[in-house]
């Protein structure tokens, strides 16, 4: 241990306390160090701010403030020291060891990054991320797709199965190793290697000239369906005459008991005598535009299947349209796992404002089946994960659902509110934090770490998108073969063994 690099003064707390630093070289703002106490022992703190004044000799003094994080009990348990420090008390860089003990940081869960300003390695519970939800709210450019892609590959690594809705096409990278140009010297400070993830596969609601790196298009079902479903799926407001109007072509339909498409919906109503069928043939048209609705839907057990990556990507496809395609797409996923049809896994939602924005912003077809999933999704062993750049936007019946949250650099006063209101217990100081985060450092709060650490993201293995995107076009998709998968596949989904089913499934962690 090298010696102190500080003496506490003035009056101390049990929750902080500041010290005149020895030498400036010695100690930054962020580090952590520890003070020994008569009956706690090693008490972990860490420096929030460091200030300089002018001592009574005139002489330059750097004062350090601490926040007291507390020392581990003989039963386990993170506590404040009973009594404050004395001044005069020693102050010394906590060494790793401590750190990780008193914090608790455990092995073997999703790898994120390390303690900002260590080599510590910051992992979470991958079953805790899935059961409790996670949010990654940020403003824009401050990294919250390139964490999320993070995350992505730590759960691609258990083949948990992913479901991403990706809006700007920008995760389809994630079949490509990084080509960052210091790709060495971040494999070395992260321990990681650049890898491109096969079993990744894009799919389009359009077609080939709408996304042309697509690997498959996703369908819908489109045959059969009840008035109610397809009032859903028209993009503009349907008066009660028009609503009328589709139930009638419907139930002549159905008396002829034959399997009937959109088309053949239109043509009944295009036979109406009505005088309002050309407004809700005009309604009902786009529907016919756009291909996504089809008698042959992508079966939910390709898309969400154990080992593999489907991404929605949303590339040319209209903000309405996108929103019913996710709305009926989650609902069906969210039936399914509660049915046990699919396996547990995570659903990955990009600019969650606009597809869950919170009350008088904007109404939304998806907000009840998010809402739905943030809920009752911990029981089913289905994870959101939310990304948004507009935190106060975003519904707060799901955010406040999401238990372990990734803070990256916000500076709009409203989203900082709404993203305090959500922590319990966050201090000012963290607030003054989140405001100077730099690029690639986020605040975390998760349930297995006690209190917010700051956590420097590691570098993604797979290469990052968002402006240039070029998707070499060669990639196949193989056939997939789900006999073989049966086994996962069938696994019951008993509310009350998720954890367990999970757990058997994914490992620990
Ligand atoms: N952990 C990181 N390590 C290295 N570079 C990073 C990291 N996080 C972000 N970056 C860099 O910052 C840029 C912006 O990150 P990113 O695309 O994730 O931002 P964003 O918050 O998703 O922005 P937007 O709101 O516009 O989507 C990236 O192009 C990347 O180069
Ligand atoms: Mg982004």
């Amino acid at each position: 241990m090298i010696g102190s690099v500080g003496v506490i003064f003035g009056e101390t707390g049990s929750h902080t306390y500041r010290f005149a630093v020895t030498d400036p070289a010695d100690v930054k703002r962020t580090d952590y160090v520890k003070v020994w106490h008569p009956t706690d022992g090693w008490v972990l703190g860490q420096i929030l701010t460091m200030t300089r004044s002018a001592g009574n000799d005139n002489k330059d003094r750097l004062v350090a403030t601490v926040s007291v994080i507390g020392a581990r009990d003989n039963s386990g348990l993170l506590r404040s020291p009973k009594t404050p420090f004395r001044p005069g008390d020693k102050v010394y860089i906590a060494e790793e060891d401590v750190i990780v003990d008193t914090l608790g940081l455990s092995e073997g869960g999703a790898y994120l990054g390390v303690l900002d300003g260590t080599d510590i390695p910051v992992t979470v519970d991958r079953n805790k991320l899935i059961q409790k939800h996670c949010s990654i709210l940020a403003m824009t450019g401050s990294g919250k797709s390139y964490t999320a892609a993070v995350i992505m590959e730590e759960m691609m690594e258990r083949e948990v199965p992913l479901l991403i809705i990706d809006p700007h096409g920008e995760y389809a990278t994630l079949k490509e190793p990084n080509d960052d140009p210091d790709m060495d010297a971040l494999s070395e400070k992260f321990d990681i290697e650049p890898y491109g993830y096969d079993n990744v596969y894009i799919y389009t609601p359009g077609n080939k000239k709408v996304c042309e790196y697509a690997d498959r298009t996703l369908r819908l079902n489109g045959l059969n369906l009840k008035p109610k479903e397809i009032i859903e799926y028209v993009p503009s407001e349907l008066n009660n005459t028009e609503i009328g109007l589709i139930y009638e072509a419907v139930n002549a339909l159905k008396h002829d008991n034959i399997n009937y498409t959109i088309k053949d919906v239109l043509v009944e109503i295009g036979s109406s005598h009505s005088n309002t069928k050309w407004g809700v043939y005009n309604k009902l048209e786009p529907l016919l535009d756009s291909e996504f609705l089809s008698d042959k839907p992508t079966p939910l057990v390709e898309l969400f299947t154990r080992g593999r990556t489907s991404i929605i990507d949303m590339k040319g496809i209209h903000p309405e349209v996108q929103q019913t395609i996710v709305s009926k797409l989650l609902s069906n996923l969210f039936e399914a796992r509660k049915a046990g049809l699919v396996p547990p896994g995570m659903v990955v939602v990009e600019e969650a404002h606009n597809f869950c924005p919170e009350k008088g912003f904007s109404k939304t077809t998806c907000s009840d089946v998010l809402r739905a999933i943030a809920s009752e999704g911990r029981k089913f062993g289905l994870g959101l994960l939310i990304i948004s750049q507009r935190p106060a936007k975003v519904d707060k019946n799901v955010l406040s659902q999401c238990n372990t949250q990734i803070i990256m650099r916000v500076t709009n006063p409203n989203d900082i509110r709404a993203i305090t209101k959500s922590l319990e217990g966050i201090s000012t100081e963290l607030e003054e934090e989140i405001k100077r985060l730099p690029p690639g450092v986020a605040m975390l709060v998760s349930p297995d770490i006690p209190r917010a650490v700051m956590v420097q993201v590691r570098a993604r293995k797979s290469k990052h998108g968002g402006a240039s995107k070029e998707i070499s076009e060669d990639i196949e998709p193989e056939e997939v073969d789900y006999e073989d998968e049966e086994e996962e596949i069938e696994e019951p989904a008993r509310p009350s063994v998720g954890g367990s089913i999970f757990r058997k499934i994914f490992g620990r962690g």
